[in-house]
C-alpha cells in the first residue's frame, strides 16, 4: 500500500512536457470555473430583487466588454492549439538515432522483437537516456499502445504500420496498456516496460536464448517462400533485384514513385499488386496468410540489410514531407 499519486511517475522526456500543458490548462479551468461561479453567487445576492414592485433597468450593449470576452478566449484557445501542436509534432518525429523495435498486437497480447532477435511477450526492455522508435502493427483488431509514466499513447492499427518514440530518463519499471477496447480480454493486455541503464540494457540483449537477428530470420523466411527464384540479386529474374531498394525511390509501372519504406516493402509482400514496379509483369502471387506480422518485420529488416540507399540532398519538394 502506498500513497495515491495524483501523477504517474516522470519517466520520459516527453512527461514533463506534457504535463507542463495538462497545468496550464488545469490553471486556466479553475481560473475561470471559480470566476464564473462566484460572479454567480456575487450578483445572485447583490442583485437580488428586494421588493414586489421592482423592475430591472434595461440594459444596452457594452462594446469594450464584448470585445474583451471575444478577444481573451480566442488567444488563450490559440496558445493551447499551438503548445499542443508543438508537443505534438515533437512526439510524431522520431530522431534518426533511435533504436528501433517492433511491435505486434493481437487479442491479448503485445509481442515485441529487437533488431538484434530477442523477442518478447507482454514486456519490453529498453535503454535509459537513448530514444527508442516503435514500429507497430496489429493482427486483428485496433489496439493502443499506452505508457503513462512515458505519456506515450498510439493506436496500432491492422493492415498499416504506425511509430512512436520516447526517451526514458528513469531507471524503473512502468505499465503498458492496452489502451483501445480490443475484446473480452482488452483489460488483460498488459505488461510492463523496463528501462534500464545502457550497460545493462547490453548485458540483457546478449542474454537469453541465442536467437537469430530479425534479417537472419528474415533471410530465412526468404528462403523458405522461395523469394529468391524471382528476386534474383543480380536482377536478372522475373522480379526486381532488392539490392540497396530499401530508402530508394521506386518507379512504378503506370508512372508515378513510392519511396520504399516499411510500408512499401509490407505492402508488396501482402498486396503486391498494388504498386508493380515500373518494367515488370504483375506476377508476384500475394503471402497474405502465409507470413505472420512478425515474419513481415523479419522479411522487412531482411530488405533493409540488403543495402540502404544514401538519402538524397533534401530537395524544395521533399522537405514538407515529415
Ligand atoms: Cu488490445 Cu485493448
Amino acid at each position: 500500500m502506498g500513497t495515491l499519486p495524483l501523477f504517474p511517475v516522470q519517466a520520459s522526456t516527453f512527461a514533463p512536457e506534457v504535463d507542463h500543458l495538462l497545468y496550464f490548462l488545469l490553471a486556466v479551468a479553475v481560473f475561470f470555473t471559480v470566476g464564473i461561479f462566484g460572479s454567480i453567487f456575487y450578483f445572485a445576492v447583490r442583485y437580488r430583487r428586494r421588493s414586489e414592485h421592482e423592475l430591472p433597468r434595461p440594459v444596452h450593449g457594452g462594446m469594450a466588454l464584448e470585445i474583451a470576452w471575444s478577444v481573451i478566449p480566442f488567444g488563450l484557445s490559440m496558445v493551447m492549439f499551438g503548445w499542443g501542436a508543438s508537443v505534438f509534432f515533437h512526439e510524431s518525429r522520431p530522431p534518426d538515432d533511435a533504436v528501433p523495435i517492433y511491435v505486434v498486437g493481437k487479442q491479448w497480447m503485445w509481442k515485441l522483437q529487437h533488431l538484434e532477435g530477442r523477442r518478447e511477450i507482454n514486456e519490453l526492455h529498453i535503454p535509459v537516456g537513448r530514444a527508442v522508435r516503435l514500429t507497430m502493427t496489429s493482427e486483428d483488431v485496433i489496439h493502443s499502445f499506452f505508457v503513462p509514466a512515458f505519456r506515450t499513447k498510439q493506436d496500432v492499427v491492422p493492415g498499416r504500420y504506425s511509430t512512436t518514440w520516447f526517451k526514458a530518463t528513469k531507471p524503473g519499471k512502468y505499465h503498458l496498456f492496452c489502451a483501445e477496447y480490443c475484446g473480452t480480454r482488452h483489460s488483460g493486455m498488459i505488461g510492463w516496460v523496463y528501462a534500464m541503464p545502457p550497460q545493462e540494457y547490453q548485458e540483457w540483449l546478449s542474454g537469453g536464448p541465442a536467437a537469430a537477428t530479425l534479417s537472419e530470420s528474415g533471410q530465412k523466411l526468404f528462403e523458405e517462400l522461395a523469394c529468391a527464384n524471382c528476386h534474383k540479386p543480380d536482377g536478372t529474374g522475373r522480379c526486381p533485384s532488392l539490392v540497396g531498394v530499401f530508402g530508394s525511390t521506386v518507379k512504378l509501372a503506370g508512372g508515378g514513385t513510392v519511396k520504399a519504406d516499411e510500408a512499401y516493402i509490407r505492402e508488396s509482400i501482402l498486396q503486391p499488386a498494388a504498386k508493380v514496379v515500373a518494367g515488370y509483369e504483375p506476377v508476384m502471387p500475394t503471402f497474405q496468410g502465409q507470413v505472420t506480422e512478425e515474419g513481415v518485420v523479419q522479411l522487412v529488416e531482411y530488405v533493409k540489410s540488403l543495402g540502404v540507399k544514401p538519402a538524397a540532398p533534401p530537395t524544395p519538394a521533399a522537405t514538407g514531407k515529415r
